[in-house]
């Protein structure tokens, strides 16, 4: 598939799919996040790509929405076209792990969309914000929902309502993202965690992703009968024996995802 707005490499059995408007600053209009979309929907159908990475550029992984595509918008036409439902669900259901890799700016819908990967990891340049109050709005595409839930509703309602940016360390420090490595080694660190997450078996990624999002939905006693039947489905599958007798063996388990 030809991109214009985003470049995808599969190698390894990882998708790396890079955002590319560098002329403006990764900023995510209809043609990027629909690209994003369908990038998204091969990978899943590809038996080949056992986990993503998203990233952007060394100075943004993205700026936001583009905020040029908006101005003129109405309320009737965001309304009537639901302005990043469909885009954002096109993430969403992805069911392959899915790592963001940010350097440089994470802002707006690019602070959300990252967040709507399965983890973030972050280069030291990293900045993410949600300023769409500067902007005479609100975040849009779930900011003020999973940031809250990622860092505490202290940090996120300083973070939208100031619009100021936190920094790597920060954000590390609250939890918003897992790990921060230097920028000039984020994709490869980005690519090991991939391939390291690939040698699993798929079949128990794919729970321990439905899992944890499920629970994100689900009041804590529901989500861990969720859990715990998830588990025990566990022992349905031939790479539960595989991983266990691996250990026993003292061997390297070799999973068939069956
Ligand atoms: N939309 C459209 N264009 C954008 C953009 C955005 N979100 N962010 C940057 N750009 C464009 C700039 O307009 C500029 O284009 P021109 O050269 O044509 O003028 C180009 O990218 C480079 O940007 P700057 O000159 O501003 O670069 P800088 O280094 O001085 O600043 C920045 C970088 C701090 C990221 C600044 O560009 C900025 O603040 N961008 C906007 C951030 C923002 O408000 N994001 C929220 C958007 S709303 C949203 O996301 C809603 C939602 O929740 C879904």
């Amino acid at each position: 598939m030809a991109y214009k707005n985003i470049i995808v490499d599969t190698e390894d059995n990882v998708c790396l799919i890079r955002l590319n408007r560098p002329e403006a600053m990764n900023a995510l209009n209809l043609d990027l996040l629909g690209e994003l979309g369908e990038a998204l929907a091969e990978a899943q159908k590809n038996d080949k790509v056992r986990a993503c990475v998203l990233t952007g550029s060394e100075k943004a992984f993205a700026a936001g929405a583009d905020i040029k595509m908006m101005r003129d918008k109405s309320f009737v036409d965001v309304f009537t076209e639901d302005l990043f439902t469909p885009q954002e669900r096109a993430v969403k259901v992805f069911r392959k792990p899915l790592i963001a890799a940010v350097a440089g700016y994470a802002l707006g819908g690019g602070c959300e969309l990252a967040m709507t990967a399965d983890f973030i990891i972050a280069a030291d340049t990293a900045k993410f914000g949600q300023p769409e109050v500067n902007l005479g709005v609100t975040p849009g595409m779930g900011g003020s929902v999973r940031l809250s839930r990622l860092v505490g509703r202290a940090k996120a309602m300083d973070m939208a309502l100031t619009g100021r940016m936190m920094d790597a360390a920060e954000a590390e420090r609250a939890g918003l993202v897992s790990r921060v490595v230097p920028a000039k080694k984020l994709i490869e660190e980005a690519l090991a965690a991939a391939r390291k997450i690939a040698e699993k078996s798929a079949i128990s990624v794919m729970a321990i992703k439905e899992m944890v999002h499920r629970a994100d939905e689900m009041p804590l006693s529901e989500a861990v009968l969720f859990e715990r039947r998830l588990f025990h489905a566990m022992f349905a599958t031939e790479d539960q024996k595989e991983g266990m007798s691996a250990f026993i063996e003292k061997r390297t388990p070799h999973f068939r995802d069956r």
